[in-house]
């Protein structure tokens, strides 16, 4: 312990201006304005590995963004950690939202302020340092492979063809992700979770072009209206979700489960304070942490049609569209619900529009095991770094590789992230605190010292 605390006060400041240089590549997979700094980030990415010791890192080219693999195998016979991350993140819009430029890494308040501060560059890199640590002082454990990719934030399309066709160079004992929350620097947790996800786009059509809104409104049917009401009707009076056959996968949690769920700390008057709103909502008969963790839901992602410029513009619009995702809970299958909702989807459709219903991506739900040793080594890492015991929670999120690496390789993940539900992931002014980061480099060799040890 004290040999890992005295190298992070060592290399402070080099720790921190290393993820800085990360940070300033705005890497957004799902614009092709970013191409080229998509491209040097995996470069940076992969050149950091070397230096940080990996033996064979490879830039390795898919159909889309490429994947960064490095490793340190050690010896043959002890026990192989497989880390994956993402170096690509989201878009930054609305732009006029940062306080400061989201490719400008900024200290404020003891935090640094960036896209991708805390989803999921300041995580994965966390992984980087901590393994030069242990290669510098003489202390891996375990043997180490890194994957790190370039399209997470955009379904991951091109990971499972790699994942299968490099089986034998991913082989490893357990997979370790930075890429989740905690509770709070206070109450440390770990993710035993995620959810799945289905995402769609459906697109209502009504006259053949926008129209006159005084000449033909009143007389045609609105695509907009029309579309609102349908979004509408997709959730009952309970927030239950109002598609047909929805919920039959979905398992019950136990009173024992339910009781151990709802133990985590929650201050629902503070919950309300960082959002601002007035009252939390949700599935009746459910608490928050079972809405976000346990039950399945469904959500308008964005939602346009007709005038949205400057001022005004009177006009009926001939197309209305909605991007929609569904978070997915064990048991649950990405295909399964995608069909639903689009029988669904079509079927509510009235007779004065057409209807199309565009799946983009999907992933599936998992669950984590909590009595491997891969688990039990990030709880003795965690108690040692905070001095406290970790508090198991379920992920909102998804992580569509999770599912894969169990189907693919049989592998079974630890989630062990330090980021805060409250770093504003995936909106403007996303944080990560200098605290966590260093945090993370000093718990991450402890994971792999206990993971080493408990394997023998
Ligand atoms: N790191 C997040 C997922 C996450 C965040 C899990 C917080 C648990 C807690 C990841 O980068 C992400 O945003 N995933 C996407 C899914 C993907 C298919 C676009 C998501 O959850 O929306
Ligand atoms: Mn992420
Ligand atoms: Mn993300």
């Amino acid at each position: 312990m004290q040999v890992i605390k005295q190298y992070i006060e060592d290399n402070k400041q080099r720790l921190l201006d290393e993820l800085f240089e990360l940070l300033r590549f705005p890497s957004v997979s799902a614009d092709p304005k970013y191409k080229a700094d998509v491209l040097n980030a995996a470069d940076y990415v992969a050149k950091k590995l070397t230096d940080a010791g990996a033996d064979k890192v490879e830039v390795c080219q898919t159909a889309g963004y490429p994947i960064v693999y490095g490793e340190k195998i050690i010896d043959a016979a002890l026990p192989t950690v497989l880390v994956y991350g993402h170096y690509d993140v989201q878009p930054a819009d609305p732009l006029e939202l940062w306080k400061t430029p989201p490719f400008e890494p900024t200290i404020r308040d003891g935090k640094i302020y960036a896209r991708g501060a805390c989803d999921d560059k300041g995580q994965f890199y966390m992984h980087v340092k901590a393994f030069e640590l242990m290669m510098q002082t003489d202390t891996l454990p375990c043997n180490i492979k890194f994957m790190i990719e370039g399209e997470e934030e955009v379904g991951s399309n091109n990971l499972s063809i790699f994942v299968k066709q490099n089986k034998e160079r991913l082989k490893a004992d357990v997979v370790l992700i930075s890429d989740t929350s905690m509770i709070s620097m206070e109450h440390p947790s770990l993710e035993t979770g995620l959810r799945g996800l289905s995402y769609l786009e459906v697109e209502v059509t009504g006259p053949n072009r926008d129209l006159h809104s005084g000449v033909y409104g009143g007389a045609v049917a609105n695509p907009a209206t029309i579309l609102a009401k349908m979004i509408a009707s997709l959730h009952d009076d309970d927030n239950h979700i109002a598609i047909p056959g929805f919920y039959d996968d979905v398992t019950e949690l136990t009173e024992t489960e339910r009781v151990e769920l709802n133990a985590a700390p929650y201050d629902e008057e503070e919950y309300k304070m960082d959002l601002d709103i007035a009252e939390v909502w949700g599935e009746k008969g459910y608490t928050t942490f079972e809405r976000t963790g346990t039950r399945p839901t469904l959500e308008v992602n964005g939602i346009w049609g007709g005038y949205i410029g400057e001022g005004a513009k009177t006009v009926l619009p001939s197309k209305a569209s909605a991007k929609i995702s569904m978070r997915l809970v064990p048991n649950q299958t990405s295909e399964k619900i995608t069909q639903l909702f689009t029988d669904h989807f079509l079927k509510i459709a009235p007779p004065f529009v057409k209807v199309k219903v565009t799946p983009h991506h999907g992933g599936e739900p998992v669950v984590t095991p909590t009595d491997s040793i891969a688990y039990k080594a990030a709880q003795k890492a965690i108690a040692e770094a905070f001095g406290k015991q970790p508090i198991p929670t379920r992920g909102g999120g998804s992580i569509p590789i999770v599912a894969l690496f169990e189907a693919e390789l049989g592998l079974k993940t630890v989630l062990m992230g330090f980021g805060l539900d409250s770093d504003a992931l995936h909106s403007p002014n996303e944080k990560y605190d200098i605290f966590n980061y260093y945090k993370g480099i000093e718990t991450i060799p402890l994971f792999h010292k206990y993971f080493a040890e408990l394997s023998k």
